[in-house]
């Protein structure tokens, strides 16, 4: 006989059972449901991959090797499989074309130790250590994982490393100029040196997730050369689209953050700066600039009488461009030059606006006063004319190391005032082998309400007659980490 006791424990027993087993079933369905959810978001995920491709896969073709010579990069020295001094050096030279120095160094007395906190609209990434250090850099990587890495985005352990790295644009490069990069490395010193970890928000945080980013955004393989187009046009693709990443900046963003396959180099924001349009359009891209423009532009940093590189450009004139070789710089024009021009909303080439200043023009600064009844045009007078004189013709025209006149100035004469107002928050600094270049910032001088009044004032006298700017974009513009 059963004790009542134990018959009621029996009993209990038996509903928790049914219980766990009815949640069971429960668990069971929603399991099914998220699979089904699962399936079907990957089958709608794949169809569209498959639209995707039909549209602009066609054409795509991949190589391993370079069939034709022509469209390798020359740095100052053809290196073979025997000279590994040439080979270095060709690789420092690469390493240059591509940058690898900006984004993997924060502290310049240790190249290539990482620790660049990248702003990404997924939070912030910070850049590995790419010294041969041995336990925190990548001296234990083979060149096959190196390789791999430039070319697929895949990291030492299978992981998937995400597009703030360029590999989008490094694929494009020959196997034969990555494994000189990676000579080059091998000789840097090491650095023990483990960067901070990044702080990505969920889901962005799942590197896996990247396979259906590089389903979306990502061609894997090498530049393939065109044989109707010319050494330097094929020299200068190869430069623009692989190692320089030009398009990276230039480039507008789709929602998901790939580079848009229309409109290339047709103008983009890089961290609060406006990478301008780039195309041969004559009216918002650079049709108007010759060859030697642009060479000047990417060797010093100033295109006589048309622009003067501040923020990232800067930085990619200084650790970069600067160091090519005339005949690299050269293709790089004639290639940017054939792109297909994209014309935005602008009336007029950016740097060919603004007229000098008057001495009424100080007068009528109260009209153009901004908010809070702050005066531009005294502003002006008292932040930077004692370098670009009041009537904001600059001292010594545009040579390296001048004081730039604001009148037909690519900054001045955009659209979008975003690059002026980046400008007075943080000034210029750049450093090339012609001129050591400073301007103060005056971000810390000038409240949000002043640096309106003075950014309006400088686009209506000196440059674009349209463009304003408020308070909330100042606001927002000085929040944007450099
Ligand atoms: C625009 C910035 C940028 C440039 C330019 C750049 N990198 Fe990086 N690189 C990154 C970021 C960010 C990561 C980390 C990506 C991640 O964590 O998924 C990275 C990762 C790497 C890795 C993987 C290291 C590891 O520990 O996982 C290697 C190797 C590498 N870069 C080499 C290079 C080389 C070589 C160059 C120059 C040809 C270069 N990078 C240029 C931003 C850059
Ligand atoms: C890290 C982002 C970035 C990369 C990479 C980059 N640029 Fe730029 N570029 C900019 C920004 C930002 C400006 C605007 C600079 C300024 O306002 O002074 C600019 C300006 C320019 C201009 C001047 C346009 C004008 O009208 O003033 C040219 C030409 C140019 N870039 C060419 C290139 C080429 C060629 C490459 C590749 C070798 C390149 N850029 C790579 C961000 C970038
Ligand atoms: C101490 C001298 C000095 C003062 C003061 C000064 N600037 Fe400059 N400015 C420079 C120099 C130097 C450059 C960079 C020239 C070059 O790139 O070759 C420059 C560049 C510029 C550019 C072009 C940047 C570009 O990317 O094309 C603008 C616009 C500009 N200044 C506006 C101003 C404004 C507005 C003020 C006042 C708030 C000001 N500057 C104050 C020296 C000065």
């Amino acid at each position: 006989m059963t004790h009542p006791t134990s018959r009621v424990r029996l009993a209990g027993a038996g509903d928790a059972l049914r219980e766990q087993r009815v949640a069971q079933q429960r668990r069971l369905h929603r399991h099914r449901a998220v699979n089904m959810a699962t399936l079907a978001a990957a089958f709608s995920l794949f169809a569209l991959y498959i639209a995707w491709l039909e549209v602009y896969g066609a054409g795509t073709v991949r190589s391993d090797e370079l069939p034709m010579a022509v469209a390798i990069a020359r740095g100052p020295e053809q290196a073979d499989g025997v000279d590994r001094a040439g080979l270095v050096k060709r690789g420092e030279y690469l390493a240059r074309a591509g940058n690898c120095m900006t984004c993997h160094t924060s502290d310049k007395t240790r190249p290539f130790a990482g620790g660049v906190a990248m702003g990404t609209p997924f939070g912030t990434i910070y850049t590995p250590n790419i010294t041969p250090d041995p336990d925190t850099g990548i001296g234990q990587w083979s060149d096959a994982e190196f390789l791999r890495a430039m070319h697929e985005g895949i990291g030492k352990t299978g992981e998937r490393l995400y597009p703030a790295f360029p590999y989008p644009s490094y694929t494009k490069v020959t196997e034969r100029d990555v494994f000189a990069i990676r000579a080059y490395l091998n000789t840097i010193v090491p650095v023990h040196n483990t960067p901070p970890a990044n702080e990505l928000r969920f889901p962005f945080n799942q590197r896996w997730l990247m396979l259906f980013w590089n389903l979306f955004n990502f061609d894997e393989g090498r530049f393939v050369p065109d044989p109707k187009q010319s050494a330097e046009w094929n020299r200068g693709a190869y430069l623009v689209d692989g190692l320089a990443h030009c398009g990276e900046c230039h480039t507008p963003r789709n929602f998901i953050q790939g580079l848009a396959s229309r409109a290339r180099f047709s103008g983009a924001v890089q961290a609060g700066w406006h990478a301008f349009n780039i195309t041969p359009d004559k009216v918002s891209g650079i049709g108007n600039w010759n060859t030697a423009d642009v060479v000047a532009y990417l060797s010093n940093g100033v295109a006589p009488g048309r622009a003067y590189a501040a923020g990232p450009m800067a930085k990619i004139i200084e650790d970069s461009t600067q160091y090519l070789s005339g005949e690299d710089l050269r293709s790089i024009a004639v290639y940017l030059r054939a792109l297909p021009p994209v014309r935005g909303a602008e009336k007029q080439p950016r740097d060919t606006l603004g007229t000098p200043a008057t001495a009424v023009t100080a007068l009528r600064g109260a009209v153009l006063s901004g908010a809070n009844g702050v005066n531009g045009a005294q502003l002006f007078i008292a932040n930077c004319a004692s370098c670009h004189r009041w009537t904001g013709e600059g001292v010594g025209a545009s040579a390296p190391g001048a004081y730039p006149s604001l009148i037909h100035n690519s900054v001045t004469g955009a659209a979008d005032p975003a690059n002026l107002v980046m400008v007075i928050l943080h000034g210029v600094s750049r450093k090339t082998q012609q001129a050591e270049v400073w301007m103060p910032s005056f971000g810390n001088q000038l409240t949000d309400d002043q640096i309106v009044a003075l950014s309006n004032y400088v686009t209506a006298q000196f440059g674009y007659p349209r463009s304003s700017v408020s308070a909330t974009q100042v606001a927002q513009l000085r929040k944007q980490p450099q």
